[in-house]
């Protein structure tokens, strides 16, 4: 596979700033001037009724595409669904010649639907059922990445079952990855939860290449999250590709695929700084050159998983703010929408960035000038809260606030059902045309579905 590519940049376009490395004068992000993904927010939210996600995906282009100027042509990239399932995100993607990374029968079953190729899709995760196996299967896909040998066996017991040899990865324990090759890898491995140790790797890597149904390809390996040190992710891939070169080469099998997983990260708060794309191209293309010098990793494809990188700049979660009061001497505003819908702020402890959009947060409201304000949710858990003290002017009730950076583990990774309030429709852009990519759920949907007594019915 290999995922289109912008014809060679000419000087002057972005895509040849991108390539020479420049930074873009302007950030790629859904907020530009005022607008979110080139609209008046006041239109979107009359439209749409807030709380809503709004996704702009020129930024998602704008994001891949400068990641492919950035890497050799010896790098795929399989999105990682599970930072963003959303249909028009995943066809969007799929369009621009990504393949896609799933975790569940569920993100397979939904990729398929957007249209993917199977032979560019990936599946990885700690605990598969044997019904997701199979369905990988029989989708034909580009690899499975099994996590442990008790799941190599799993497999090749339903490839058998079902007549089908399976293309398998093996993904590494970082910390055990890093041992095999006494390098430092960066990375948090779940407390073990992630991956097999050497032991199991090379017992796991045997019985591939001894199986009629699995086809050993080679190595997967997650780093960290989040991570926009240009340096520490290259040497993360330097590190799986000479941990994958010595297990092949040790065990005996050929040396295809090496999966880096994904971590590239964005800046979250106002401090924070891009991840150096050139920079970290520049060694990755030297990686990509002695790869091709040694016969033992020429022919291996390099693989990134990136869900975070491409989506979450794009995303914005609009809200509005219903009341503002003043709490021992200190502004509060309380939007109509929280973590229920938004939760990495409370989950990791991040502020994002939040901008008031409209009225008074321009500077002309009842409370003048820029104070520290607290923009906090309708829940009632003090979890919920957006930014503590942000400095800003402090918005009115009625004023349309963004919450920037979650385009990626947003929505998805929620708990829209806390408080029953309806959850948020996700909202597309693309060229300045938007639409409901899913709509508004109202509570009494999920609610409905409960069944209060034995044999009772819904509702
Ligand atoms: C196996 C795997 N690949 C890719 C990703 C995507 O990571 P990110 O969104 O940080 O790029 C994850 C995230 O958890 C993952 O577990």
């Amino acid at each position: 596979m290999s995922p289109v590519r912008e014809p060679a940049p000419s000087a002057g376009d972005p895509a040849a700033a991108r390539a020479r490395g420049d930074r873009p004068a302007v950030r790629n992000e859904v907020l530009r001037d005022g607008r979110l993904a080139g609209i008046e927010p006041a239109l979107l939210a009359d439209r749409f009724g807030t709380p809503a996600y709004v996704y702009d995906l020129d930024v998602v282009t704008g994001q891949a595409e400068a990641l492919l100027a950035a890497l050799p042509a010896r790098f795929d990239l399989a999105y990682a669904v599970k930072a963003n399932p959303n249909l028009a995100v995943l066809r969007h993607l799929a369009a621009m010649g990504l393949g896609a990374d799933v975790a569940s029968g569920g993100e397979l079953r939904h990729v398929l639907r957007a249209g993917l190729d199977p032979a560019h899709v990936v599946m990885t995760g700690p605990g598969k059922r044997d019904e997701e196996l199979a369905a990988a299967i029989e989708a034909g896909l580009r690899a499975v990445t099994v996590e442990s040998v008790g799941e190599l066996r799993r497999l090749a017991h339903l490839a058998e079952g079902l007549g089908r040899p399976q293309r398998v990865l093996l993904r590494a324990a970082v910390a055990d990855a890093a041992r095999l090759e006494r390098v430092r890898l960066v990375g948090d491995d779940g407390a073990g939860k992630f991956g097999m140790d050497l032991r199991d790797l090379r017992v796991a890597a045997g019985e591939a290449v001894a199986s009629p149904w699995l086809e050993p390809i080679g190595l997967h390996a997650f780093g960290a999250s989040n991570v926009t040190d240009p340096e520490a992710l290259a040497a993360h891939v330097e590190a799986t590709v000479r941990t994958a070169r010595t297990l092949a080469t040790e065990v005996g099998f050929e040396l295809r695929l090496v999966d880096a997983g994904g971590g590239l990260g964005i800046p979250y708060e106002e401090h924070e700084a891009e991840l150096d794309l050139a920079a970290l191209g520049a060694r990755l293309a030297a990686l990509s050159a002695r790869m091709e010098a040694d016969p033992a990793t020429r022919g291996a494809r390099l693989l990134l998983e990136p869900g975070r990188f491409l989506v979450g700049p794009a995303g914005a979660y609009l809200a509005r703010v219903l009341e503002r009061k003043e709490v021992g001497g200190r502004q509060v505003a309380i939007l109509d929408g929280g973590i229920h819908h938004a939760l990495r702020p409370a989950l990791v402890g991040q502020q994002h960035r939040v901008r008031v959009l409209t009225g008074s947060g321009a500077g002309a409201g009842a409370v003048p000038g820029r104070l520290p304000v607290t923009v906090a949710g309708p829940l009632c858990t003090g979890l919920d809260v957006f930014v503590r003290a942000a400095v800003m002017a402090p918005p009115d009730p009625g004023d349309l606030v963004a919450v920037l950076d979650v385009g990626a583990y947003g929505a998805t990774e929620s708990m829209p059902l806390f408080l029953s309030h309806a959850m948020p429709p996700e909202v597309a852009v693309r060229g300045g045309e938007a639409w409901a990519a899913r709509p508004r759920i109202d509570p009494d949907t999920w609610l409905g579905w409960q069944v209060g007594e034995p044999g009772g019915s819904q509702g």
